[in-house]
């Protein structure tokens, strides 16, 4: 067989004992409150490697083994399932696949006339009955056989209606899990309410199910995989469904109003081929690190009822679809240093510093601690070996130490007793830790992103020159800047006459940025590069910015109704900032805007297309330009006109001629730049059929704004 996953080697009796119960606490714990002990690669080691001794040692199976047990074997319920719940069977990559679906078809007789690709969803499986399209009843999946009642959860849950669209009495089956967002919001609620978060989507999605008396609700969101009528219904609704296509099916379960995969990128297809089969799966893997909710792999089915009723079930799992497994979004890995930083705001916050890890098709190095209590709270120290998570959206996390892995060479961490940026008092009475002095902590940080290549862009300024001005009292905060003098440059220590005159000129010439660089130059919380350029393009000048509310602000992109009252309040606290820019005569408009309700002034350039021409305008209102409605993503190394633009530069360009720049190409992309040494993020565009252009071509598409 090819790419034969890795199993742990159970050299003797005792070492197979051993294994069977770490394999039951690792499941117990995984199925119970949704924690880890293992991660989930090193749990299907272990669990091939009792497999393997057990093949061997037929007479020493113990009955306490989780092989052949749905959930291993970890949990009961109390109540019944009418038809079991079952797990799947997984295949490790293409090879397996392939074996897999040749014995299916030996067993049938006949190729597979139609599978159904769809992703696994990573989260808890759910049994929903509905009577006469009322939904009465939840159940967890348990061991299959009988689950727990949780439809206290009735109501909390996004995509699940509590009633179908029609009155029929049939049992839904799907899959209940957090989006990205909504595990976000789980953990502000939790950390608020005793200062603790949730380990990882999946476990927040089962505590929230379990959990009856929370004093705060968490939103779950549910995604239907099946449907089956009840066992002993032969009404005719019930005779139609069983004979269905497992395509089909999902289409009814949709039109009755319940979420399935259809609307997402990873839609549920019908492949006719395992060829095709095999493409859904790598174009499902490429999108996997963008979506907004995790998935552990996908899921292959025979789509035919014949097929499936044929090929039948084995004691744990249907014998018609399989999970093609898709690498783990938990592993553990080293914490080798804590870093605590001072925020722009003077939040002071840790983050863990971890020994390489692949999750998620990304390289994981830094991961969220959330404050020093949850260090405590957790027992971390450093040195030790530690559960990391990251899948799609959410931030890398870490979510606990893996104790028995300890060598006894691990050290406490120290928690810092002043604030790590300025030396001063740290405020601790509440859960997030802040520097005593606030914003002003980060003044030197604060003035060296405003005057950062991507703002203001004034060469010259490093750290130690800014802290020779803050510590001459020249400046207190960027705008002062503008109003130094010659003198007071030239008093400073080592500074000669030509590098105060460079300094100068370059100060000077920050007064004619536009004003999406000064405003980003601000550091509002939550506006970086990109969403400074669509406030400001939104907004036009500075004015504009300054007296929409919450509710103006809300029209940007990207802004939704928990930020806008943060920029509101953050710019009324800037005001005396603003005010200062505004009288050194620093740009507060954004060149060549029109309100949006103008008409869009097309604009010819020069015959010889080169510097003569004057850019066209920016609006509010992007129709009619190059890149209108297009998400465009850069990647590799500009040439020819677009040579000596940084990536700030390119995304700025790609926003005058209308588009969106993103940093990530998923489903949603319109156009891939590629440059020479594009990598994955070319490959990912082939897979996903984006237009890819060279760096020519696209500087010939938005020429005029170059
Ligand atoms: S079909 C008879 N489809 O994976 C079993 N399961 O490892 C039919 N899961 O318990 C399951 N996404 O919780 C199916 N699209 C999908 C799924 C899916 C996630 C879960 C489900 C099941 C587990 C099996």
């Amino acid at each position: 067989m090819t790419d034969a996953p890795p199993s742990t080697l159970l050299a003797d009796q005792t070492a197979y004992a051993e294994a069977v119960q770490l394999a039951l606490d690792a499941a117990a714990a995984y199925y119970g409150d949704g924690t880890s002990t293992l991660d989930d690669d090193a749990y299907d080691r272990l669990v091939r490697g009792i497999e393997a001794y057990e093949d061997e040692h037929p007479e020493e199976v113990l009955p306490t083994s989780p092989t052949g047990k749905v959930a291993g074997g970890a949990v009961v319920g109390d109540v019944p399932h009418a038809v079991p719940m079952l797990s799947l069977d997984n295949v490790f990559g293409a090879g397996q696949l392939a074996d897999w679906a040749a014995s299916l078809e030996r067993r049938l007789g006949r190729p597979v006339a139609a599978w159904s690709v769809e992703p696994k969803l990573d989260g808890l499986a759910i049994s929903a009955r509905y009577r006469h399209g009322r939904l009465v009843r939840l159940v967890t999946r348990g061991d299959g056989a009988a689950g727990e009642d949780v439809s206290h959860a009735i109501g909390t849950v996004v995509g699940l209606p509590s009633r179908l669209a029609e009155p029929v009495t049939v049992e839904l089956r799907g899959e209940v899990l957090m989006t990205a967002s909504q595990f976000e919001e789980a953990c502000a609620k939790r950390r608020a309410h005793d200062g603790t978060t949730f380990a990882n989507p999946r476990s927040a999605a089962a505590g929230t199910l379990r959990a009856q008396d929370r004093p705060y609700v968490c939103e779950l969101t549910f995604f239907g995989y099946g449907a089956l009528p009840y066992p002993d219904d032969v009404s005719e609704t019930a005779e139609w469904l069983r004979g269905l296509p497992h395509s089909e099916v999902m289409a009814w379960v949709a039109g009755q109003g319940v979420q399935t995969t259809a609307a997402t990128s990873v839609a549920g297809i019908v492949a006719e081929t395992l060829e095709g089969v095999r493409e859904r799966v790598e174009e499902i893997a490429a999108v996997r690190p963008e979506l907004p909710f995790g998935i552990d792999g996908i899921v292959i089915k025979c789509d035919l009822a014949g097929d499936q009723a044929q090929a039948g079930f084995s004691s744990r799992a249907p014998r018609w679809a399989v999970a093609y497994k898709l690498p783990a979004t938990e592993k553990i890995t080293k914490l080798v240093g804590v870093e605590w930083n001072t925020g722009r705001t003077g939040v002071i916050a840790p983050r863990a510093v971890l020994e390489p890890v692949e999750l998620d098709g990304s390289v994981v190095t830094y991961a969220t601690l959330h404050n020093a209590s949850d260090i405590a709270r957790r027992g971390l120290m450093l040195g030790d070996s530690v559960t990391v998570y990251k899948a799609g959206d959410v931030i890398p996390r870490v979510e606990a130490p893996v104790v028995h892995l300890r060598t006894g060479d691990e050290r406490p961490i120290e928690i810092p007793k002043v604030c790590p940026t300025c030396g001063d008092a740290i405020d601790a009475s509440q859960e997030r830790w802040r520097c005593v002095r606030g914003r002003a902590c980060r003044t030197i940080a604060s003035i060296g992103y405003a005057a950062g290549r991507d703002q203001l862009d004034i060469e010259g300024l490093a750290e130690n020159r800014i802290l020779q001005l803050l510590n001459a009292g020249l400046i207190a905060d960027f705008a002062d800047l503008f109003f130094l003098t010659r003198e007071q440059v030239l008093g400073l220590e080592r500074m000669g006459e030509t590098s105060t005159d460079n300094l100068l000129a370059a100060i000077e010439r920050a007064k004619a940025q536009p004003l999406s660089r000064v405003f980003c130059a601000l550091g509002v919380r939550g506006t970086g590069r990109s969403m400074s350029r669509r406030i400001a393009r939104h907004f036009g000048s500075m004015d504009a910015i300054r007296a929409a509310d919450a509710g103006a602000i809300e029209a940007v992109e990207g802004i939704g109704p928990k930020k806008s009252p943060a920029v509101v309040a953050e710019l009324a606290e800037l005001a005396p900032l603003i005010d200062k820019l505004v009288a050194a005569g620093v740009t507060m408009t954004e060149p060549g805007w029109t309100p949006p309700a103008a008409p869009v002034v097309t604009v010819v350039t020069g015959v010889d297309g080169g510097d003569g021409g004057e850019a066209p305008a920016t609006s509010g209102d992007a129709s009619g330009l190059p890149l209108a409605g297009m998400s465009v993503v850069v990647t590799g190394s500009m040439s020819g006109a677009l040579e000596s633009l940084t990536r700030n530069q390119m995304n700025e360009l790609i926003e005058r001629a209308g588009g969106r720049s993103s940093s990530g190409v998923s489903a949603k992309t319109s156009l891939l730049v590629a440059g020479e040494k594009a990598g994955s993020k070319r490959a990912k565009a082939e897979s996903l059929g984006v237009r890819i252009v060279g760096p020519e071509e696209f500087a010939g598409l938005v020429g005029p704004f170059l």
